[in-house]
């Protein structure tokens, strides 16, 4: 083709500004023609905006916010206290501060007292002074603090599992694991009363989710011979101690299933590390199973291990995979030095005094056996938890009941619909080793005196 032709073609001649004009106006008017512009407003065509709720661009006119804030208002009504965010003045173990007050406390998971104890404030403090507060930006991109990968070493030796990465927060671990481990060709498989940051982490992965009767391995039995072969990767998810609850996962039923079916199995600890196996080393050591026969151990630092984070246990290739893979992981900060060297100091002192596990069930036992005398209701509560639901059957009456526990000296939080089904509303007791006897006596007796008192009140 001659090289004059491909240039014509190619260029646009050029046209004269009142040639431009006219096109202009052709345009705009085919425009208007077609509707959807607005009549003459000076030449300038300005699309017509649909009218937009105020509903969904003010969040006090929301009606999501609009129906929390009624219970609020409900609350008021009944001349009930609102029960949550109680600004606690002091350490909160056993015991803690209120307006000036101490109260019995059942309202935090410091389940060996670690969280206060001076051992673990002095380590905290010397990995602060050394290391700072912050290190700012991820650990792929700031580097490593020795407290770090020496709290990750200790905890997969506790698991015997090759290695272990610790997370900034329990809840963004489960998300940020289930969530980049899984996708669309893939099936969840989680006990109906599977904690939220694990459903959030399964919402987020697209795998197909279906969740599994409590604690049936027998129902999960029959939905992994239904629908294994369909997908690529399965993961069972449990918990070690159900955190409503405090019932124990049957661990050997499900490390057996998941062979059988080549599955994921994967064990969230938040509440049984420091409470179940003679040393406290959680559901492995409860039942004896090798470390490698769950795929992937998850917990908190917030509980037991007296500070704030999460991780996982595990093999050396998922643990490498995730720590340069998880958002979670490679786009948050890495772990506080602080946080890291107090868990890293209440897990050494966890291994020194094994006494405090021992406390821990002792009293969680002596709970469960004077509540049931009283005829209390306390679910699933199964021994060696030191999670005890005492179910109430009714939201504002487990607020009430909160109310009359709290002006007798004793703390502890409701949990109410839809945390829990209406009709199963509750008052959840946190046992730890510095509860004492004697309170755990005096605990139990006022609770059943003020509920009998509201029960009538009621009828
Ligand atoms: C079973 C379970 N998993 C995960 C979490 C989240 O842990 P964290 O509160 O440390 O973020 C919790 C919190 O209570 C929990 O109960």
């Amino acid at each position: 083709m001659p090289e004059n032709k491909v240039s014509a073609e190619a260029t646009p001649a050029p046209i004269s500004a009142m040639e431009k004009r006219a096109r202009l106006k052709e345009i705009l008017r085919k425009k208007r023609e077609g509707g959807g512009a607005s009549a003459h407003n000076g030449g300038m065509e300005k699309p017509q905006q649909k009218h937009i709720d105020t509903r969904h661009y003010h969040f006090d006119q929301d009606p999501d916010v609009v129906a929390h804030r009624a219970q609020h208002t409900a609350l008021a009504k009944l001349k009930l206290n609102n029960p949550f965010f109680v600004v606690n003045q002091g350490i909160a173990r056993g015991t803690t501060q209120i307006d000036g007050q101490e109260y019995i406390n059942y309202a935090n998971y410091n389940y060996l007292g670690l969280s206060g104890d001076q051992r673990v404030t002095q380590a905290a403090i010397e990995a602060l002074e050394t290391y700072g507060t912050s290190v700012s930006a991820s650990r792929i991109a700031s580097g490593e603090r020795p407290v770090q990968r020496d709290l990750e070493t200790e905890l997969a030796k506790v698991y015997q599992v090759e290695d272990c990465a610790v997370f900034v927060s329990g809840f963004a671990t489960n998300v940020t694991v289930i969530g980049h481990l899984f996708g669309p060709n893939d099936l969840i498989l989680h006990d109906e009363l599977a904690h939220n940051s694990a459903i959030q982490g399964a919402l987020l992965s697209n795998a197909k989710r279906i969740s599994f009767p409590h604690n049936d391995t027998a129902a999960l039995a029959r939905l992994l011979a239904q629908h294994r072969d369909s997908h690529e990767r399965v993961l069972i998810f449990i918990e070690g101690v159900y955190s409503m609850d405090g019932d124990i996962a049957d661990l050997q039923k499900f490390v057996a299933l998941k062979k059988k079916f080549k599955t994921y199995l994967m064990v969230d600890e938040a509440h049984s590390f420091g409470v179940l196996g003679a040393r406290g080393y959680g559901l492995r050591e409860h039942f004896e199973i090798a470390g490698t026969d769950v795929d992937i151990w998850m917990g908190t630092l917030s509980k037991t291990l007296a500070s704030c984070g999460g991780y996982i246990a595990g093999s050396g290739a998922l643990i490498e995979y995730l720590k340069y893979t998880a958002p979670g992981f490679l786009y948050s900060v890495g772990i506080t030095p602080p946080n890291a060297a107090a868990s890293l100091a209440a897990l050494k002192i966890m291994e020194a005094e094994p006494d405090r596990v021992a406390t821990v069930c002792a009293r969680a036992d002596q709970f469960r056996e004077l509540a049931a005398k009283s005829g209390l209701d306390i679910g699933m509560s199964q021994q060696g938890s030191a999670v005890i639901p005492i179910v109430v059957g009714n939201s504002m009456l487990s607020i009430a009941l909160s109310n009359a526990l709290f002006a007798k000296g004793i703390n502890v939080q409701p949990v109410l619909y839809p945390a829990v089904e209406e009709d199963a509303a509750r008052l959840r007791f946190f046992i730890t080793s510095a509860h004492t006897e004697a309170q755990v006596v005096q605990t139990v007796e006022i609770i059943s005196d003020e509920f009998s008192r509201l029960k009538e009140a009621v009828q």
